[in-house]
């Protein structure tokens, strides 16, 4: 082995490493819950493009294109506000309903267009996250993502980290990762994984089931499982013998270069203060090497259409289907 550091890589272009059109049809997270407010617009930059994202009078997130349809000012530049359930554009002052949509008023005539309006996007909210419905072709959305905290609402989590960052992998190639199973040993040098049990599709997306470890050793896994929600969101659970860990993992196109990764992870209460720092701690640590490791290798890593696939790599095919499938709807 070569022990010298490695020569960093320059940024890539996506264009020399992904040729898919569009992204996956699925709920994406745009922002955090606590983040958006009835008072203020949020301006983020998701999908290639500008949105605003903010709550109406009954509370309800909302996402929509941040461009006026009249003259195309940016609703959240200059003195752009909410006020009072209406957005108004700093421009020419039009006010637009932020429940509909519709435009209200304009301040200089009484003759609305019927068709000034804002362009809204389906948006929900789930465990502190503002999701926003995308599909390729603006059709509505098909099913609710998996909730892993409802799904194992008989346990008490507790928030144990949260981490964002930029990342440049292929967008589709992120979760395969996980279905990668010769990469658990080569690339992050652990032989503690549990095998694959089965896959199944669910309307949300796919669950990913693993062989319980045997009991001995202190941490044995006795059921781990990964829920894929369209292609932006994965949750997983992991219980052994006096500790419990579940991750929900979202990611979000910036551009067709950058995505936006957020790690959100929750641990169930050991019943000590010092003992959920102490394993808490060091789950996160392993956890953030892991991505650590993988980054290195995907912010560069190219969408292979015909991948060199060979014994015991894993399930990596599954993964593919359920990925064409999002993305041809
Ligand atoms: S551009 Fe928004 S009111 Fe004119
Ligand atoms: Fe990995």
């Amino acid at each position: 082995m070569n022990e010298m550091s490695p020569i960093e890589l320059p940024p890539i272009p996506m264009s020399h490493r992904d040729q898919t059109v569009g992204f996956g049809k699925g709920w994406y997270c745009v922002a955090e819950s606590a983040e958006i407010s009835a008072d203020t617009l949020l301006p983020v930059s998701y999908f290639d493009r500008e949105l605003i994202v903010f709550r109406d009078k009954n509370g309800d997130a909302k996402v929509a294109d941040a461009y006026c349809p009249h003259l195309g000012a940016h609703l959240a530049s200059a003195d752009g506000c909410i006020d009072a359930g209406e957005i108004v554009c700093p421009f020419h002052k039009w006010r637009f309903d932020a429940t509909s949509g519709k435009c209200n008023s304009i301040p200089y005539t009484k003759f609305v267009p019927p068709q000034a309006k804002l362009s809204f996007y389906p948006t929900m909210e789930m465990n502190g996250m503002v999701l926003m419905w995308w599909h390729n072709a603006g059709a509505a959305p098909e099913a609710k993502p998996y909730n892993v905290i409802e799904a194992h609402s008989d346990k008490v989590w507790l928030p144990a980290f949260e981490r964002s960052f930029e990342t440049t992998v292929p967008l589709r190639d992120l979760h395969e990762n996980i279905f990668d199973t010769a990469h658990i040993q080569q690339l992050h040098r652990s032989n503690g994984m549990p095998e694959i049990a089965d896959v199944v599709r669910h309307d949300f997306g796919l669950e990913v089931n693993f062989e319980a470890m045997p009991d001995g050793e202190r941490t044995a896994i006795h059921f781990m499982q990964f829920n894929f929600s369209g292609m932006s969101m994965v949750s997983h659970v992991v219980l052994g013998t006096g500790y419990g860990f579940c991750q929900n993992n979202t990611i979000t196109p910036i551009d067709r270069e950058r995505s936006l990764m957020r790690i959100r992870m929750f641990m169930l209460d050991t019943g000590s203060p010092e003992m959920n720092e102490q394993i808490g701690k060091a789950f996160a640590a392993r956890v953030m090497t892991e991505i650590d490791q993988d980054m290195k290798v995907l912010n560069f890593k190219k969408h292979l259409e015909r991948p060199l696939i060979c014994a015991g790599d894993g399930p990596i095919m599954k993964w593919r289907e359920y990925a064409e499938e999002l993305l041809a709807a």
